[in-house]
């Protein structure tokens, strides 16, 4: 089922609540991937009913980004939103969600400063504004989001716990293709020479992991790693970031101490498209 108005989701919502019904709430830009549909499936087998919401949201994208080209297709998305679980797809318009005079942001604080907050100024004040507006508009007892957008969810837990947000987060892992690319909507950007390059990123990854866990803690040093398997594999990739920082907070300590986790951060560019990634290691 689709539901356009926010007045009507709310009452769908509230009704489904009175009668105990958990709501499951996916948030998304819509045309939806696998990783999508994996985060509706798991929430289709942990609540009741299942929102998942398609809105290209103007607000976190910069003046030079690609809010217009960012690609869209809402047939397809109900189809497969509703094939993985969803009971309704949320499809508001730009103009209902922000009508002529809307002015309030939130803010959330230096977490959403590094890293992203750096080559994406704002892009953060703009997901925390959406995502407070769809919590309230959803009213969901869980929410789902993809660790690919790692720094994301820490500003959505950080924002939930600020406001008091009455909901659960479930985090779930990337889904990859079979060579080790993250699924992204943004993926339709690369040109086929572009799409095998990119599988650099998920290489530079494990060789980072792998020498954390064979005890390398020095951050500059896993850095470099990161830096150089990039640029050898692939000198056309500008990067961005390639990063680690303690996974919790995103400090970035000289040496990570043994048993805390760490963040591996990538956000480089290639041809058209903006690619980013992680993963996380536990220091042995
Ligand atoms: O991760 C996304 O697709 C978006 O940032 C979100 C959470 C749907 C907010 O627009």
């Amino acid at each position: 089922m689709l539901i356009e108005a926010i007045a009507q989701m709310q009452q769908w919502s509230e009704a489904m609540r009175t009668q105990g019904n958990i709501i499951g709430l996916v948030p998304t830009m819509g045309f939806l991937h696998e990783g999508h549909c994996a985060l509706i499936k798991t929430a289709a087998q942990e609540c009741s009913v299942v929102i998942t919401t398609v809105f290209v949201n103007p607000l976190q994208f910069g003046p030079s980004e690609d809010f217009a080209r960012y690609p869209r297709d809402l047939e397809r998305d109900i189809q497969l939103a509703t094939q993985a679980g969803a009971t309704v797809v949320f499809a508001p318009t730009v103009e209902h969600m922000y009508p002529a005079g809307y002015a309030a942001m939130i803010d959330p604080g230096p977490i959403a400063e590094k890293f992203e907050g750096i080559f994406r100024p704002g892009h953060f004040r703009g997901v925390a504004t959406v995502v407070a507006k769809l919590f309230n508009i959803t009213k969901p007892h869980v929410a789902y989001f993809g660790q690919k957008d790692y720094q994301q969810t820490l500003v959505i837990s950080q924002l939930i716990r600020d406001l008091n947000f009455d909901i659960r987060m479930r985090v779930l892992p990337t889904v990859r293709q079979d060579d080790g690319l993250a699924l992204s909507s943004r993926n339709v950007y690369l040109s086929p020479q572009e799409r095998q390059q990119a599988t650099i990123l998920y290489r530079a990854l494990q060789e980072a992991e792998y020498a954390i866990r064979q005890g390398e803690r020095r951050r500059e040093t896993i850095n470099t790693l990161l830096r150089h398997t990039i640029e050898a594999g692939c000198p056309e990739i500008k990067i961005e970031y390639a990063a680690a920082a303690t996974a919790e907070t995103l400090e970035e300590p000289e040496f990570f101490a043994s048993g805390s986790r760490v963040v591996l951060l990538l956000a480089v560019r290639l041809g058209t498209a903006r690619l980013i990634d992680n993963s996380l290691v536990e220091v042995p």
